[in-house]
């Protein structure tokens, strides 16, 4: 579907690097020992079960969760502290975050995004409203421009947070779940606009709990549970060993027209998962509460199939 082989670009510094990171907050860890180099030809899928870290992780890159050891770097810079111009990440929320009742339109979240580079103005200038309108002509919401977020579907919101992370001219973009709760077609479009971004220039990390849907399409994955397991392409990364202890469950995994494809058996997937993801916590010393976890798992089985 998506081309598997990054495209070539020169020999350059990472955009983002993670150094030994133990992060979470109010003093609870959630992940640990983290350490990732994200390029800016990068389009990587962070790929772990529910309570696993990953928003966690996304959190820490733009300084938005608490860091109890190690350093995150923005080309080289220390983000989240001191007065420096900011760095040039774009942040796509879980649509499940954002508050749905706040009446807001399409252009004026894209819009939103415009601001970050002018903090002392609150009011938009002419460029910022040029590079916005570009941005939504870009993604296909001209005619939805003057619409209320709250009454688009799904796929339509998933494209007006992005727009609102891509007005920003961002060098890597961050997404929550993108593919989460949207249909099939809607997963490729939005798998297949953020290829083409990629192809642009801008590097990718996204979070996603779909193995089979999303995470084996794109060139590189990254399993987690609290800590890094395996990085590397979907062939070297989706194992048996790796999902093990990934998902604390058995996941038999075979090739098909040269595809990984990776068996998701739901109903001891989510036991499975549960117990397998607090015992290896209890031995780390961090129990989470894990209230709808079995829902979410099942969930995500009947996402890949529906
Ligand atoms: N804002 C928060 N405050 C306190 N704990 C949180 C917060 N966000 C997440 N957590 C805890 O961190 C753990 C991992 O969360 P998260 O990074 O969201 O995992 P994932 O995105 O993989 O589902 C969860 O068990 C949750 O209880
Ligand atoms: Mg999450």
């Amino acid at each position: 579907m998506l081309h598997t082989n990054p495209h070539p670009t020169l020999i350059e510094s990472p955009l983002v690097e993670i150094r030994g990171l133990a992060a979470g907050y109010r003093g609870a860890r959630v992940v640990e020992d983290v350490s990732l180099d994200i390029m800016r030809n990068d389009f990587a899928a962070l790929l772990g079960p529910s309570g696993s870290g990953k928003t966690t992780v996304l959190r820490a890159i733009v300084g938005a969760a608490d860091v109890y050891a190690g350093d995150v770097l923005f080309r080289g810079v220390p983000v989240g502290r001191g007065g420096r111009a900011r760095p040039r990440i774009g942040y796509v929320p879980q649509l499940e975050a954002i508050d749905w009742n706040f009446p807001v339109t399409v252009e004026q979240v894209v819009l939103m995004g415009a601001t970050r580079s002018a903090p002392l103005f609150p009011w938009f200038r002419r460029s910022d409203r040029l590079r916005a309108g570009r941005v939504i002509e870009r993604l296909g919401l001209e005619k939805l421009a003057n619409r209320q977020i709250r009454e688009l579907s799904g796929g339509q919101q998933q494209r007006v947070f992005l727009g609102r992370a891509l007005v920003s001219e961002p060098e890597i973009l961050l997404l929550d779940e993108p593919t989460a709760g949207v249909d099939i077609k809607t997963r490729d479009d939005v798998l297949h606009l953020l290829d083409e971004l990629n192809h642009q220039g801008i590097g990718i990390l996204m979070t996603t709990h779909e193995i089979n849907a999303v995470a084996a399409h794109l060139p590189r994955v990254i399993c987690m549970n609290g800590r890094i397991i395996a990085d590397g392409t979907p062939r070297d990364v989706l194992t048996p060993d790796v999902l093990r202890e990934t998902y604390g469950a058995e996941m038999p995994v075979t090739e098909y027209r040269g595809m990984t494809l990776v068996a998701e058996t739901p109903h001891r997937f989510g036991a499975a998962a549960r117990n397998g993801s607090a015992s290896g916590r209890a031995a780390n010393g961090h129990v989470h509460g894990d209230n709808g976890h079995v829902h979410e798992d099942a969930s995500a089985v009947s996402h890949a199939d529906a």
